[in-house]
């Protein structure tokens, strides 16, 4: 068992990736006539009312983000692991770019795909996902692409949104204006393995609940 006291027993790895265990979004997006498609994603923080979106470049969700400026990144709790995988090797991106085409199929409605339901968004147009109790209205800040492939084609960037709207189901809201995290419970993407959440452990000074 490792100890807070263990500083011998590592060994210098190299994993193909460093997923090492963020929550799950599914943002929606809208493409030029009006198509809304699914993006799941799990390399995401926020920061205030600012959320970071590490998004390949190939993809249609960040095709739509740029050209449609708007998004909803709905947080799924984590009985709806099923249904997402239903839809991860789908792409919205026709025609399939090179890059995808060993892994991803076409797929032009991926609500239906996944067995999801479209609800209205109140400052966006892209549709949210009823069942994600945490839906994040946002608009397009700025993006930075990271790494290029390799014909000098931008391959993935970190893309800044900015929330401008809130929603959140009934039972994950405490008081007026906060998330109840006893009810809350995001899905875990750690390492390609879906995790709910561990037990309580405690919470930090700032909490307020
Ligand atoms: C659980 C999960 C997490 C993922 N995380 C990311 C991610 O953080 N960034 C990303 O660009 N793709 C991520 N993907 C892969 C995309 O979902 C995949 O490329 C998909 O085809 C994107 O759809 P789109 O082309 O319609 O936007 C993830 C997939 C799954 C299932």
């Amino acid at each position: 068992m490792l100890t807070a006291t263990d500083n011998k027993t590592y060994r210098t790895i190299r994993p193909k990736i460093l997923y090492f265990g963020t929550p799950v979004a599914l943002i929606t997006t809208l493409d030029e006539s009006g198509n809304a498609n699914i993006g799941p994603m799990s390399s995401v923080w926020a920061l205030g009312y600012k959320l970071v979106l590490g998004l390949g470049c190939n993809g249609k969700t960040f095709s739509n983000l740029l050209n449609q400026k708007e998004c909803v990144v709905n947080m799924p709790s984590a009985h709806l692991h099923e249904n997402i995988e239903r839809i991860a090797r789908l792409t919205g991106a026709y025609p399939v770019p090179d890059s995808k085409k060993a892994l991803y199929t076409y797929e032009k409605d991926k609500f239906s795909a996944g067995g999801f339901t479209k609800m209205d968004s109140q400052t966006v147009r892209p549709p949210a996902i009823a069942g994600c109790p945490l839906q994040l209205e946002a608009i397009l800040d700025n993006y930075t692409v990271l790494e290029y492939d390799e014909n000098g084609d931008p391959g993935t960037a970190a893309v800044t949104v900015e929330v401008i709207n809130v929603k959140a189901h009934e039972d994950i809201i405490t008081g007026t204006d906060h998330i109840n995290p006893e009810k809350w419970s995001p899905l875990i993407y750690n390492f390609r393995h879906y995790y709910a959440l561990g037990e309580h452990l405690g919470k930090t000074f700032k909490a307020e609940v």
